[in-house]
């Protein structure tokens, strides 16, 4: 058997462009070459996809620019193909492992992709409806996990459906923080006091994420959230350590070990996360092993929690005077850059990057072949 083909995808209409191309660097490092043949797909901010040359200098270069042959992707399960808009129309045969399935457009066949992206559009479900309706077998979690997994408020609300536990928070949308009712606030601080967390229902890296210690910065940080999501979350602030687990498999989901970030900042905010050296990544947390266990099970419970598959990084709050373990949230495309947390976790399990990214792999292609299995049009029972 040949090898299979990957389309690696990076970059994309995110502010977490820049992290996604570290991500891609290190899987695109990682992949084993033996078994696969890998396909580089930038995705420009503007949101062109394009097939990009050697990928590693595209990725040194920090942003996908707008040079190398375009792609689309069809919504049309027939090709499982890019085609490559650049020579669609100058008449030429398929480009040698093309799939023939029309005339004069060449094509970029692929039996898997492996989205490397993350927040708006790439993590949020969207790019995956698009590879549902291509057809092709793609890493990580499905539609909808996808769009629970970057929709902070419905996540909570199915953590607490399955008995989760979760700090306390309320949503607001943003129609209601621009009328500008001082109820509100007064509101949100009788609920919560001080300090508290306001954060956008959908983004990440800590993108819009504040914490306020009075009323002013209360405003402010309502403000700052609405500025990336019409949802917002306000949450009372928990004060602990931050644990987090990485989860692999499909149905019979595994945990890895435990990891533990202590932000060289006041909260692990986006300089904390990318730019600052005083944060530490302890592998493995040293937590009691009790606590090690219930964030392990409470990772896979929030993994089955949103009908996710592949992979997900599940984070979480360890209040060591009560040994509370609250989850915070689930990534379903975690960092996969060389020091972040969800392969140094499994590292740690001895799964090396190169075998977690052929488990992820094939993964991938046991959940299209599973989802393969139902029928999509009325048949009698037998
Ligand atoms: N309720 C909270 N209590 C204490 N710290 C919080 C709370 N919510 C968020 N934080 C801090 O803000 C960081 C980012 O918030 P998080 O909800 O994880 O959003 P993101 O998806 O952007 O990572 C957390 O890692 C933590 O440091
Ligand atoms: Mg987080």
């Amino acid at each position: 058997m040949g090898k299979l083909r990957v389309g690696v995808i990076f970059g994309g209409r995110s502010p977490e462009h820049e992290v996604s191309l570290l991500s891609a660097a290190s899987v695109l490092r990682a992949i084993d070459r033996e078994r696969f043949e890998v396909v580089p797909i930038g995705i420009t901010r503007e949101g062109k996809w394009l097939l990009t040359g050697d990928p590693m200098r595209v990725l040194a270069e920090g942003v996908v620019k707008d040079k190398g042959p375009r792609l689309a992707l069809l919504a049309d399960p027939e090709g499982r193909a890019l085609v490559r808009l650049d020579q669609a129309s100058e008449g030429r045969a398929p480009a040698e492992g093309g799939t023939g399935c029309g005339e004069g457009a060449a094509f970029e066949r692929l039996d898997v992709i492996f989205p490397v992206l993350h927040g708006p559009y790439g993590e949020d479900g969207c790019v995956q409806g698009l590879l549902e309706l291509a057809g092709i077998p793609y890493v990580g979690a499905g539609v909808l996990a996808s769009a629970v997994g970057m929709d902070k408020a419905v996540m909570k609300a199915l953590f607490v459906q399955r008995g989760l536990p979760v700090a306390r928070h309320r949503v607001v949308l943003r129609s209601e923080v621009e009328a500008g009712e001082e109820g509100l606030v007064a509101l949100l601080e009788r609920e919560f006091g001080y300090p508290c967390f306001t954060k956008p229902a959908g983004m990440g890296s800590s993108v819009g994420v504040t914490k306020a210690h009075d009323r002013e910065e209360l405003r402010r940080g309502l403000a700052e959230a609405c500025r990336y999501d019409r949802k917002v979350l306000v949450e009372e602030a928990i004060s602990g350590r931050e644990l987090e687990c990485s989860v692999l498999g499909n149905r019979q989901p595994l945990a890895s070990a435990v990891g533990e970030i202590v932000p060289g900042r006041e909260f692990y905010d986006y300089r904390a996360k990318y730019r600052d050296e005083g944060t530490q990544l302890l592998v493995p947390a040293p937590i009691p092993e009790r606590v090690a266990s219930r964030v392990q099970e409470l990772a896979v419970a929030a993994f089955l929690a949103i009908d996710c598959s592949g992979m997900a990084r599940v984070d979480f709050f360890y209040r060591p005077q009560d040994e509370a373990v609250l989850v915070n949230e689930i990534n379903t495309i975690p960092g996969f850059t060389a020091i972040s947390m969800y392969p140094r976790l499994w590292a740690e399990a001895g799964l090396s990057m190169k075998e977690l990214v052929t488990r992820l792999i094939e993964l991938a292609l046991e959940r299209h072949a599973d989802r393969a299995r139902s029928l999509s049009v009325f048949q009698p029972p037998p």
